[in-house]
């Protein structure tokens, strides 16, 4: 079978060059090769059960200002998309590959985490001193967890974690790779939020960056001692943690390997990304300068303020789709011009439920358009 993408990435060894350089010079995570063999695993028994296998990634990445880390930044993303989505794929009879944030939200027990209720309002003493689900809630509970169930004991729904960007980036590659021998059945639905910048780790202090100049009479310069400890004088000089106690910090751009994606780790799956705006004026082109960038099969753009209530589907043969989510439930009056203040805080129909079946038509169509 002919690769679909292989070989035409406009910039390919520049693209290779940059990919070297930051595997290169960013730590393995210390889970890699456990969680890399999961997913050949899981892979390999999706190939047998000859099951489509959808990479799910999902919630925020961090970016350390430490080696040993106290502080870093972060993003706002929850990954309820991601957890959502991910139920909708099972649904349909995919297989998953969960890829999250550590203690973001997780398909099925989502609908009880991260939630106004603390999941022991659920709970109630039944007889003799068990616990049980309160009564309004078991309909609802036992049939999320026959679904949750169902999919684990199918070997349909793989969990593996991330934190830092770095780990996001590492494991991407690798699981992207892991999923070549899918072909066209392999799915890549990148709904994380991804770091833009970060502090690479040849500039990060090994210490808790200090909250004042005391540890260094104001006016010293990095000693040979400490820049062999991996603190660089940026921290710690003067300039960058001033009298009035304001720190300065320079980050770097994170790379984005997106095209090392699409043309080298995994060039005959069918590749989603998504992309985050809060301009509506920018969401459109910036969504298609991904597209053509890229060179993938289709980028999802959301808006942060309506990212629950509306996407917009952008394909390479440039047509644009707004999927929109209800407001009300059918046959309840549905008025779009009404003031989004008066909305209800969540739509009448999840939002996942409309893009996932349009995603999988795509997919329908790259695997009869790349199969051969
Ligand atoms: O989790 P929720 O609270 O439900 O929110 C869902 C969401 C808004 C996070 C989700 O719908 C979404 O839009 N995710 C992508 C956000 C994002 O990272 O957008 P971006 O424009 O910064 O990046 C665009 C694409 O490039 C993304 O697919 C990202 O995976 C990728 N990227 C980004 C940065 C980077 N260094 N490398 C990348 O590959």
């Amino acid at each position: 079978m002919a690769s679909s993408r292989s070989g035409n990435a406009p910039s390919a060894s520049l693209d290779s060059l940059a990919e070297d350089q930051y595997f290169s010079a960013h730590p393995t995570p210390v889970d890699l090769e456990k969680h890399v063999a999961q997913a050949q695993d899981f892979i390999n028994h999706q190939l047998t059960a000859g099951r489509r296998v959808v990479l799910v990634t999902s919630g925020g990445t961090i970016a350390p200002l430490e080696k040993q880390m106290v502080r870093f930044i972060d993003n706002f993303s929850a990954g309820t998309r991601g957890a959502r989505s991910a139920e909708h794929f099972l649904e349909a009879g995919y297989s998953v590959i969960f890829m999250h944030r550590q203690f973001s939200l997780q398909p099925f027990s989502c609908r009880y985490s991260h939630t106004t209720d603390c999941f022991l309002d659920y709970l109630v003493e039944g007889p003799n001193g068990s616990v049980v689900v309160r009564k309004d809630d078991s309909d609802k509970m036992l049939q999320v967890l026959k679904k949750y169930r169902e999919v684990r004991e199918k070997n349909m729904l793989l969990f593996l974690p991330f934190v830092t960007v770095n780990d996001y980036l590492h494991l991407l590659r690798a699981v992207g790779r892991a999923m070549q021998p899918l072909g066209t059945d392999g799915l890549l639905y990148l709904a994380a939020a991804v770091s833009d910048f970060f502090v690479p780790p040849s500039q990060m202090s090994e210490h808790k960056i200090q909250s004042t100049d005391h540890a260094k009479p104001s006016g010293a310069t990095t000693t040979e001692n400490e820049e062999k400890k991996g603190i660089p004088d940026y921290f710690t000089s003067p300039e960058n943690i001033t009298s009035n106690k304001q720190l300065t910090i320079f980050l770097d751009a994170v790379p984005k390997f997106l095209a090392n994606l699409v043309h080298t780790w995994a060039p005959r799956c069918m590749i989603v990304s998504f992309k985050l705006e809060t301009d509506p004026d920018l969401l459109l082109e910036k969504s298609k300068t991904a597209l053509s960038r890229y060179q993938h099969d289709l980028v999802i753009g959301n808006l942060l303020t309506t990212r629950k209530w509306e996407v917009v589907f952008i394909t390479p043969d440039g047509q644009e789709k707004w999927i929109r989510a209800p407001a009300h439930k059918e046959g309840e009056t549905e008025d779009r011009s009404l003031d989004r203040s008066k909305l209800p805080d969540e739509p009448a129909v999840e939002l996942e439920s409309l893009v996932v079946p349009a995603v999988i038509e795509l997919h329908t169509r790259h695997i009869q358009q790349h199969s051969t």
